[in-house]
């Protein structure tokens, strides 16, 4: 049997712990079905036990989902692990992954429990969780610092206990290569059940070292799953990033010498859907993709590229989906080559209104905008007013005035639960105003921590993305929105920005 590597992916659950990427139950879906399509080996979907929402997204995307394993995450107790199990029933490969931390700084200090007992909780709890589904993966948390010794005798009792997969987690991002590998080779070489399970490796990013780290874990430590996110995503500085990890794998088969199940051609199209959802924008230079990641600006480069496409690429734009960035739709393009191409995309809208709805928006821009990309498709539907019509704000209209030594002026018109407002402001250029405008009425008293535009399809011609995170009373929210118009870009992420701080949902950590 060939040696396959198990690409996990958890961009819906430790991705989505990035400071303001939460997604709706119908973003995490969609998002979903493209990890579906790119073929990943497993989807951890979420936390089931940490709100309801997570719950119903667990629970949606295992009915959904056909090919990949669906995973829940779930603390090691009987209450965590049966909601996990629930959501998980629909599945048709369903997976807990129940953890608990093992340093000794995690038991002492956030924990407050004695080794002992928490062998005897992990122990306990995969007990539990085989009881319900075969496939149990069990991650002592804080992994990498943890006492090798206890960790060895935590681990070959939950693998006694049936746990299928062990993951050795850096929770915090402190290891480096060599001995990260070498850590994960002690632990499978000492333990003597280790043959029992998959061994799997789970880094953070913190010394910008993730992608390293787990691929030395595989290399030197022969763990055969990585846990890894789209674009990185991840609390601080992110977790490993799957297309680094995949491509890596792939471009240097001669040395890893491993299988891999994934469809490359689908990895752009996910990383910019994720980046879409969550307003998490890709850096420029960022590997494989970043809009610069096969982009040749030196004249030496490009002249060797023209004769020979190997003197400087080692991979193909295309096979990572760079060439499905193309022009899709126009002006003409009918009611049904939108359906179809949402279907391509991935995107399933719940019902005909929805999809009135978003063709109705597609019209509106292509009367705008002369070339429609999948880009600005995806941008559409992720956009808050598509099947959110019980969202609390959407946009209605704009005028603003800016002149040179003037102050800007804007005057916007949006709705408040089907209600239409107006509301006007001056501020330091078009975009202030336009957001004091909205708070003007709104008053809801948040900080602005971040405002970022981007261009879509990378010219003036194209959509301005805006992303705004705002913050109040701890809760941290990302609001997108797009438009030719960035100024309308921006009242828009605003808008969304609001209607997110709106949606309480009170969740457990599931680091805390
Ligand atoms: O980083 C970590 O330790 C985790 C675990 C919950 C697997 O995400
Ligand atoms: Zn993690």
């Amino acid at each position: 049997m060939a040696d396959k590597l198990i690409i996990f992916d958890t961009t819906l659950r430790d991705g989505e712990q990035s400071p303001g990427a939460s997604m709706t139950k119908d973003e995490k879906l969609r998002i979903a079905r493209q990890l579906e399509r790119l073929k990943v080996d497993v989807i951890e979907a979420g936390f089931a036990a940490s709100s309801n929402g997570d719950f119903e997204a667990v629970k949606a995307i295992a009915n959904t989902i056909k090919e990949s394993i669906v995973c829940s995450l779930s603390r090691a107790n009987d209450r965590d692990i049966s909601q996990a199990a629930l959501a998980l029933k629909g599945a048709q490969r369903g997976r807990i992954h129940t953890f608990i931390a093992t340093s000794a700084l995690h038991m002492e200090k956030k924990l407050r429990m004695s080794p002992e007992q928490v062998l005897e909780q992990a122990k306990l709890s995969v007990r539990f969780a085989k009881n319900l589904l075969a496939d149990i993966e069990f991650s002592p948390e804080d992994g990498y610092r943890s006492d090798e010794d206890f960790l060895c005798r935590v681990i070959e009792a939950v693998i006694a206990e049936g746990a299928t997969t062990i993951n050795v987690p850096d929770t915090v991002g402190y290891a480096v290569p060599e001995l990260y590998g070498q850590f994960i080779k002690n632990l499978r070489e000492r333990i003597p059940n280790s043959d029992k399970a998959i061994w799997s490796v789970h880094c953070h990013n913190d010394l910008g070292m993730a992608v390293a780290n787990s691929l030395a874990g595989v290399m030197m430590g022969g763990a055969r799953q990585v846990e890894c996110t789209i674009n990185g995503l991840g609390e601080r500085a992110g977790n490993c990033s799957l297309e680094e990890i995949v491509m890596a794998v792939k471009t240097r088969k001669d040395y890893y010498g491993l299988e891999l199940g994934i469809d490359t051609k689908h990895i752009v199209a996910t990383s910019k859907m994720v980046s879409q959802t969550t307003g998490f924008v890709v850096q420029p230079n960022k590997a494989v993709v970043g809009a610069n990641a096969f982009a040749h600006a030196s004249g030496i480069h490009q002249d060797g590229v023209l004769k020979a496409r190997d003197t400087y690429e080692i991979m193909r734009a295309e096979d990572v989906g760079w060439s499905a960035n193309k022009i899709v739709l126009g002006k003409l393009s009918g009611r049904n080559a939108f359906k179809q191409r949402l279907q391509d995309l991935g995107v399933q809208l719940e019902g005909e209104a929805d999809i009135n709805t978003a063709f109705s928006k597609f019209k509106e821009l292509a009367d705008r905008k002369s070339d429609i990309f999948d880009e600005d498709i995806l941008a559409l539907v992720s956009d808050e007013s598509v099947s959110q019509a019980q969202e609390q704000f959407s946009f209605v209209s704009l005028s603003q005035r800016s002149e040179t030594g003037e102050k800007p002026h804007a005057s916007i018109v949006f709705k408040v639960h089907g209600k239409e407002v107006k509301s006007e402001s001056n501020g330091n250029g078009p975009v202030d105003a336009s957001l004091k405008a909205i708070e003007n009425f709104v008053k809801s008293g948040a900080e602005m921590v971040l405002y970022s535009v981007n261009a879509i399809s990378g010219s003036t011609e194209s959509q301005g993305e805006v992303t705004v995170r705002l913050q109040n009373s701890g809760r941290v929210v990302n609001g997108v929105g797009s438009d030719p118009d960035i100024v309308v870009a921006s009242s828009k992420a605003y808008l969304s920005a609001l209607n997110k701080l709106q949606n309480k949902s009170d969740r457990v950590a599931a680091q805390g």
